[in-house]
């Protein structure tokens, strides 16, 4: 059976899988479904968790601003997360955690089938490449397989703790916009 991305959000709203899943609202990823780009965080935030939806509160407004500076759209990616309840008081998500819902993004991966994945930040880089860190591999693509390629970039809640990473971010989106030029990628027809 081919699984769309309603599928997934309708399965994923009646799992219990995860243990953080008794106090905070399922959160799936969102976006276009044809989307080249894939857009990957680590766990939904406090406004996530009340609306629903990833990316919605500080990180997400910026997250948008780095992406308008490519020349795209919010509406032309898809965005998730490595893990889709938000941790009590925003601590990071356990390695147990980031199992549990592991396959759920491994869902998302092969409904959308992503030429591009951006993990934003270390725990999400840390599940496609457990060697790497995030300080030095940001803003270079990374072959994964002949189609997909991994271009880790900071997560944009750093730049809210570290001033100075706000500049690395847009650089880091420059680069990704040469190399997506460069790979031919262009946002989805209609979006
Ligand atoms: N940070 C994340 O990693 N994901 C969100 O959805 C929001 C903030």
């Amino acid at each position: 059976m081919k699984l769309t991305l309603p599928d997934l959000q309708e399965k994923l709203s009646r799992w219990d899988g995860c243990t953080l899943s008794k106090n905070a609202k399922a959160v799936l990823g969102e976006g276009n479904p044809n989307a080249d780009v894939l857009f990957i965080g680590e766990a939904p935030g406090k406004r996530e968790d009340e609306l629903g939806r990833p990316f919605v509160g500080a990180a997400g407004k910026f997250l948008d601003e780095l992406i308008k500076s490519m020349g795209w759209k919010r509406s032309d990616v898809y965005i998730s997360n490595v893990v889709k309840y938000r941790p009590p008081d925003n601590r990071d998500p356990t390695p147990e955690e980031k199992t549990q819902c592991m396959p759920w993004l491994m869902l998302e991966i092969a409904t959308i089938k992503p030429k591009v994945i951006v993990p934003l930040g270390r725990h999400s880089l840390g599940h496609f490449y457990t060697k790497l860190s995030i300080s030095d591999a940001h803003g270079e693509p990374y072959t994964l397989t002949e189609d997909v390629t991994i271009f880790p970039i900071y997560h944009p809640a750093a730049a809210m703790h570290n001033g100075g990473l706000r500049q690395a971010l847009y650089d880091d989106f420059s680069k990704l916009q040469s190399f997506l030029e460069a790979s031919g990628i262009r946002p989805p027809a209609e979006s």
